[in-house]
């Protein structure tokens, strides 16, 4: 398939010219900035992307790219820093702004070049840069400005491209248009990239790998590891597929039930409903640091399920994981380098997945998906929509919600209170708005009022966010007359919860989860 590679070199927008190309149709693979690459251009490949960078090109350890790419001969579009390194590497001169530029920015061009293909002469895009170009290299000649500086380049001769502005950025008109320009225009990479491709070539990578073997999946009951059972059992006789779900007891209200009936409509077989929910909760008494708790949990995890796979007689089996192209990059895989974990997991630390993968024996089949991707996936497999657009849902659970020590009380609790939120956030057609809702029950008790009884009940807090991915995230501007009468059900509805607040923090600083 045709495909743009990428290269990072520390950019915070990187993932998303990923998936901007993507979504044009054409596919797209990130590598770090100063990979080393050869002297051939590998298959497919049609042309690249250099990403923006926190660096300045000047500084001594600025990260520079490999320097065959140039030589490859394929069009290479530098973004901000990306353009910056191309007319570096060239003989131009870059320098320091005395004051940075960011947010909207005027860029005005004559229409003459490619990258601007049916692009208005005047457009509103996004800049974000401290450097600017003080001379380019010969041969290359200014294609478009903003305000004073330089907004885009091109040396034809040689294939060379550059933005000071971010294309990939939503805020930048125009942007899809520019990459399109650039990827099927200019390098002439086939829209191939479809969930229909994908999933043909991903059956027939499942059958050919695993063959006439078993294959065991864990299921969380999250979007993820549903579209890898949806997508096994479409391509493998259910006989060979084996589901595992262990119930914590620190899951949703009536989430066992859901997985139960979900998973039996997508045609399981083999499908075994784990109830440890004891084990948990007892190894969990007494616990209140947040990471002696995740480390209780994830241990536990691994130890029941190496138990359960014994029993069952299943240790041979291939096993499938939901890991997503984010968690390749983010766990620094062979392809980004950030290091930064945040859903692998129980995927990384198990002794049972590290066995399989030194055999070979582990088959990932959404590893080069985005979630928005995923979920386009689950719906060719047949998972219904609700399913498929449910918000995420952390590994340890209920347990990183309630802070301090976890009981079974307060696990009902929050449960019960956490399904009025999401029930009526559903009912008021809020629920598709927000990237993830929830409660989380506080260690604190506050004097109220029931009747003319004094109550001494728990505060709970509402959180509501708006995020891409998880990795950043704002606060959901819930509208104020639904978020009391919620907050008035939970608290009329849920004896012990005395108090509702709802939580302001975006992340950065905060982070979505409590612990
Ligand atoms: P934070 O709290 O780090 O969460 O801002 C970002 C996203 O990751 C989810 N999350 C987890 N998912 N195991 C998981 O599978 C975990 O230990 C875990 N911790 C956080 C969180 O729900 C949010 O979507």
């Amino acid at each position: 398939m045709d495909k743009i590679l990428i290269l990072d070199f520390g950019s915070q927008t990187t993932q998303l010219i990923a998936r901007r190309i993507r979504d044009i149709g054409v596919y797209t693979e990130i590598l770090p900035g100063d990979a080393a690459v050869g002297g051939q251009a590998p298959e497919g490949v049609k042309g690249v992307v250099f990403s923006g960078s926190p660096h300045s090109v000047y500084e001594r350890d600025a990260p520079a790219p490999d320097k065959a790419i140039y030589a490859w001969n394929l069009p290479i579009l530098g973004i901000c820093y990306g353009f910056h390194r191309i007319v570096h590497d060239h003989g131009g001169v870059v320098e320091s702004l005395s004051t940075k530029e960011y947010g909207r920015a005027v860029v005005v061009h004559n229409g003459s070049n490619p990258l601007f293909s049916s692009i208005p002469g005047r457009f509103t895009s996004w800049m974000s840069h401290g450097d600017s170009i003080r001379r380019l290299p010969d041969g290359f000649s200014q294609i478009a400005s903003s305000d004073d500086f330089p907004a885009a380049f091109s040396s034809e001769g040689k294939n060379l491209f550059g933005l000071q502005f971010h294309p990939e950025v939503t805020h930048c008109e125009y942007g899809s248009d520019l990459l399109e320009n650039f990827a099927v225009g200019i390098c002439s990479a086939d829209k191939e990239w479809n969930m229909d491709t994908y999933l043909r070539e991903a059956s027939e990578h499942i059958r050919s790998t695993v063959g006439t073997k078993d294959v065991l999946l864990l299921i969380s009951g999250g979007v993820d590891s549903t579209v890898v059972a949806g997508l096994l059992l479409s391509v493998l006789p259910a006989e060979q597929v084996h589901l595992m779900y262990i119930d914590t007891g620190l899951m949703r209200k009536f989430e066992s039930e859901e997985v139960h009936r979900n998973l039996k409509k997508l045609g399981a077989h083999n499908l075994y409903l784990i109830d440890a929910s004891e084990t948990f909760l007892n190894a969990l008494s007494g616990v209140d640091d947040p990471e002696e708790k995740r480390t209780i949990i994830g241990d536990l995890f691994i130890s029941v399920q190496e138990e359960e796979v014994r029993k069952r007689n299943i240790e041979d089996a291939y096993l499938a994981q939901g890991t997503l192209y984010t968690d390749l990059i983010e766990s620094g895989k062979g392809v980004g380098q950030k290091a930064t974990v945040i859903k692998s997991h129980h995927n990384v630390r198990s002794p049972l997945v590290e066995a399989k993968r030194r055999k070979g024996h582990v088959i990932e089949p959404l590893d080069r998906l985005y979630k928005d991707e995923v979920r386009r996936l689950g719906t060719k497999v047949g998972i219904a929509t609700d399913i498929v657009h449910r918000h995420p849902f952390p590994g340890p659970g209920l347990a990183v919600r309630i802070l301090g020590e976890v009981t079974v009380e307060k696990c009902d609790i929050l449960r019960d209170a956490d399904y009025i939120l999401i029930d009526e956030l559903k009912k008021r057609n809020l629920y598709h708005d927000i990237w993830q809702a929830f409660c989380v029950l506080l260690p604190v008790r506050s004097v109220g009022v029931a009747g003319d009884i004094r109550k001494y009940g728990w505060v709970l807090s509402i959180r509501c966010v708006v995020s891409r991915d998880g990795m950043t995230a704002d606060v959901y501007p819930f509208p104020v007359q639904d978020l009391l009468e919620v907050s008035a059900l939970i608290t009329n509805s849920v004896e012990h919860v005395g108090r509702v607040v709802y939580d302001v923090s975006s992340k950065p600083p905060a982070t979505i989860e409590w612990e």
